[in-house]
């Protein structure tokens, strides 16, 4: 954001506003603005809603240091923490701590007991669950009218379904949850619509372990209830543990689907690799490139500096907020050639789709096997799988924590 000085004849200020607008005539890439930025410094300062100045973080390198170094923290209640939005800030006091805002032995407290369930070798296990909930919602989508909404469709109800049944909370709720999820994460939100999103799933999680208290069944939930009973927890930590579970682990894959989709069909020579193989590494490597290339986690992973750090010419300060861009970082030239390119062939293992450092994606492992299977298997049912609609029909949720399309129109 441009400020003039109070003649307005001179240029005060230029630093760059955040979160920045994405070119709608190429709506993969980040922002041109964040591309600017790292060129001038992959660690440059910008401005947020409130007013506040910090650090933006563009680069893959600088990225990966700051976010394993234990002078970064995402306790977001010390002063100065550069929050999302207002409703964020507003009900801060609200959210009990979990993985999302607490570090070192704390975290890795909460951690180890939310990871159980979502390891290699559990995912696998559940592998022949997705396949066939996948194929069940192609067949469905495929037997109804054309055209059809990808999103509504398969992109949405696929890890819906997943994580309502781990976590042992009925597939009848889901409407409930997805759109209080959502609400609870919208960069426009008031304050008010936060708190009532917030209070609404939290209270709905926090009956759900207070019965699975009582009686629990096999399933996530009331993993945590067990422990609340024992006193390893308070049931406020446990709700907090299952409701960080249930929005991270729908929207974020819903969105990572649809779009895919959406960028496969425009890359039909990269299309072609994935139709022509039945090699699993392949296929693997080109969710990887996937998660590159989309960056759907594309507004800001916040976190706030508790010691200085001196880092690409720069000292980050105690008390500095930090936003590390993890999008951007993924288009960053000096890690992969032509970043802008999606190559579905290219090695891609550094990549930060899921994150990096302690609070690196717990279901990484589940996201990358249901997109996995989506991708090769929408194609095999549907090999003539084609937008529905013109290219500037489609819109993108750029005003969301997690980037995607509303909607998909496809036909076949
Ligand atoms: C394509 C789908 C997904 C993407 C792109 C994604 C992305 C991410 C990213 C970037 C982070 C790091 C946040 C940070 O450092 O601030 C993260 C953390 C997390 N994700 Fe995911 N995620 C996905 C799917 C899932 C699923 C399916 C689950 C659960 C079933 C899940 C649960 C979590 C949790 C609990 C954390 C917090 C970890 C911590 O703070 O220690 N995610 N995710």
């Amino acid at each position: 954001m441009l400020r003039m000085t109070e003649t307005a004849t001179e240029v005060q200020n230029d630093t760059p506003y955040f979160p920045m607008d994405r070119d709608m005539r190429c709506p993969f890439a980040p922002p041109e603005g964040t591309r600017l930025l790292r060129e001038k410094n992959p660690v440059s300062q910008v401005e947020i809603w409130d007013g506040s100045t910090p650090w933006l973080i563009t680069g893959l390198a600088e990225l990966k240091s700051l976010l394993k170094d234990s002078r970064i923290s995402v306790d977001e209640s010390r002063e100065g923490f550069p929050h999302w939005n207002e409703g964020m800030k507003a009900n801060v006091a609200m959210r009990p701590k979990s993985v999302f805002n607490s570090d070192g032995k704390e975290h890795s407290h909460f951690r180890r007991m939310m990871t159980k369930a979502f390891t290699p070798k559990r995912v696998n296990a559940l592998r022949p669950f997705l396949q066939e909930t996948t194929d069940k919602l192609i067949a469905d989508m495929l037997a109804g009218p054309k055209p059809a909404d990808l999103v509504t469709s398969l992109a949405l109800p696929l890890p819906s379904i997943v994580i309502s049944q781990m976590l042992g909370i009925g597939y009848e709720h889901h409407d409930f949850f997805q759109e209080n999820a959502v609400k609870s994460v919208d960069r426009y939100a008031t304050p008010e619509q936060n708190m009532e999103a917030f209070a609404a799933m939290f209270m709905f999680m926090y009956e759900l372990v207070e019965k699975k208290m009582a009686e629990p069944t096999d399933d996530v939930i009331s993993d945590f209830a067990i422990r609340a009973r024992d006193g390893e927890i308070d049931a406020a930590e446990a709700a907090q543990m299952g409701l960080g579970l249930l929005i991270a682990g729908h929207e974020t894959s819903a969105n990572m689907i649809s779009l895919g989709v959406l960028a496969l069909l425009q890359n039909p020579d990269q299309l072609a690799i994935i139709k022509d193989t039945d090699d699993e590494d392949v296929i693997a490597n080109a969710v990887e490139e996937l998660m590159r290339y989309l960056g759907i986690i594309h507004n800001g992973q916040r976190r706030i500096a508790v010691e200085d750090i001196e880092i690409s010419g720069q000292t980050i300060k105690a008390g500095d907020g930090v936003i590390v861009e993890l999008a951007s970082s993924n288009w960053d030239p000096r890690a992969f050639e032509n970043p802008q390119t999606l190559d579905l062939r290219r090695n891609v293992v550094q990549h930060t789709g899921f994150g990096f450092g302690p609070h690196q994606c717990i279901g990484m492992m589940l996201a990358r096997a249901e997109l996995q299977i989506v991708f090769k298997s929408i194609f095999r049912h549907a090999p003539d799988l084609a937008v529905a609609c013109a290219p500037d029909e489609i819109e993108y949720k750029s005003d969301r924590l997690a980037y995607g399309v509303y909607a998909l129109p496809v036909t076949w």
